[in-house]
């Protein structure tokens, strides 16, 4: 590994940064709602079996394609002969960083609304807001450019001391805000039925886009298939057990999904909302519940809401950055750029394609192509079809074409863990030559209609 670069501090802090890019909104937003559209239960058990059996493996591939590379994503897929799978990462990363913006934008907005007493009144009342909020010009605008410039300047202050530091810390307050919320979403008046909607599957309604939707938001979730991980796993040490690390930060990105589902669901069924409504969900149900379950002392619910969505903005936060930073390793280290004026470029980027997403939602009718806003369709082209066909990518080339050897140094960490055990290396290269790479293009082809 080359001399200068960075390097997260300690073997927590890995984790900590990795999982801090994972989970964000795509577990607190865009899980529940893929959830509510796909019917429950159902989804909630492919999404887990991708995870599983697609997403570790490609995790630790991008994880091997970075550290191996010990530089910006583009450059590291270079080095194992297919260049093409980092530009498309740095793509897709643009895209998804803008839109991603919109929706944290929302948050901040969230918190400024809760603390202004705006978000009382009754579930048509909190409905309307949200449409009027997120249709209008200036404002949505204004918080999309607010955070990017936020992840701007952590973005500055370099890789251990912003990012590593800022995960520590936020990681498990979220965590256990989100177990508050939890309890108070399952004691509201009808909340069975939601509990039992996440957790009693019915695989009799199995619809066309359901593996599809999976698959796509297990990459979204876990942050696969665009070198963002790859660009974190060139800042891993030598030591760090890939394996390991990726199991881990899957788990804990799943148990936050499913925990958000368990805020969300109980509390939209309670409240009469209907869990298939989209995009908006997270953001109709969960001032109903901030209001109900602490009718009684409103001061509490008012503080519990604007702490939430203030965790909530930095879970958004720190998976803003891990996109934004892959995008300004690659400009830094490639176009010679000094690392203030790669990350100016990106922001600067970043917030007017941002700036178009959000105006696609209604102030602006010609920014939607077919009826569908440029929000939805960057959501949906990066999501569903960018991330899967770079992560099966990346597992094509690990697989057959990179040297065995040194994908295997890579994952023992050249013969120091898993020494003497070998079927966990012989299993990970059978899921990346075959079942991965046959998975994804099967849910393609069942999507495209062909099987
Ligand atoms: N995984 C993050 C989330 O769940 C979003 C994210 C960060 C991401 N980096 C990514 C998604 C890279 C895809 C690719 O909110």
């Amino acid at each position: 590994m080359k001399q200068e670069r960075a390097n997260f501090a300690t073997t927590m802090g890995i984790i900590l940064a990795t999982a801090g890019s994972a989970v964000g909104l795509g577990n607190v937003w865009r899980f529940p709602y893929m959830t509510g559209q796909n019917g429950g239960a159902t989804f909630i058990v492919i999404y887990l079996a991708c995870v599983l059996i697609l997403g570790i493996p490609c995790m630790i591939s991008e994880f091997i394609v970075g550290r191996n590379g010990a530089s910006n994503s583009a450059r590291a897929y270079k080095k194992i002969g297919a260049p093409f799978i980092g530009v498309l990462g740095l793509f897709t990363g643009i895209l998804i960083t803008s839109y991603y913006a919109v929706v944290s934008g929302w948050c901040l907005q969230y918190i400024y609304a809760s603390v202004a007493g705006q978000l009382r009144g009754d579930a048509n009342y909190i409905t309307q807001y949200f449409t009027e909020f997120s249709t209008s010009a200036w404002l949505p605008v204004f918080w999309t450019v607010a955070i990017l410039v936020m992840s701007h300047l952590i973005i500055r202050r370099g890789v251990e001391k912003g990012i590593e530091h800022a995960s520590k810390l936020l990681m498990p307050t979220l965590f256990i805000l989100l177990l508050v919320i939890v309890v108070a979403s399952c004691l509201l008046p009808g909340a069975w039925n939601g509990i039992e909607f996440m957790l009693k599957p019915d695989f009799t309604k199995v619809s066309g886009g359901l593996f599809l939707d999976a698959l796509g938001q297990s990459f979204y979730s876990l942050s696969i298939g665009m070198g963002c991980l790859c660009t974190y796993a060139s800042y891993y040490s030598r030591k760090t057990n890939l394996l390991n690390s990726a199991v881990q930060i899957s788990a804990v990105d799943s148990l936050v999904a499913i925990l958000a589902g368990l805020m969300i669901f109980p509390a939209a069924f309670s409240v009469g909302v209907n869990p298939g409504s989209g995009p908006s969900l997270v953001f109709i149900t969960l001032p109903n519940v901030f209001q109900q379950a602490f009718g009684s002392i409103p001061v509490l619910g008012t503080l519990i809401a604007t702490l939430f969505y203030a965790l909530l903005s930095l879970a958004a936060l720190t998976s803003l950055i891990s996109l934004h930073e892959t995008s300004t390793a690659f400009l830094h280290e490639e176009m010679h750029a000094s690392r203030d004026t790669a990350a100016l470029v990106v922001t600067v980027i970043t917030s007017v394609i941002g700036a178009l997403c959000s105006l696609s939602l209604g102030a602006v009718d010609s920014l939607s192509v077919a009826g569908k806003s440029l929000f939805d369709i960057f959501d949906f082209v990066t999501g569903q079809i960018f991330l899967p066909v770079g992560g099966m990518l990346t597992c094509l080339y690990l697989g057959w074409r990179v040297p065995k050897q040194l994908v295997r140094d890579e994952f023992t960490n050249c013969g120091t863990v898993w020494a003497r055990c070998r079927w966990p290396f012989l299993i990970f290269l059978f899921l990346i030559r075959i079942v991965s790479p046959l998975c994804i293009l099967a849910i393609f082809l069942h999507q495209m209609g062909v099987i």
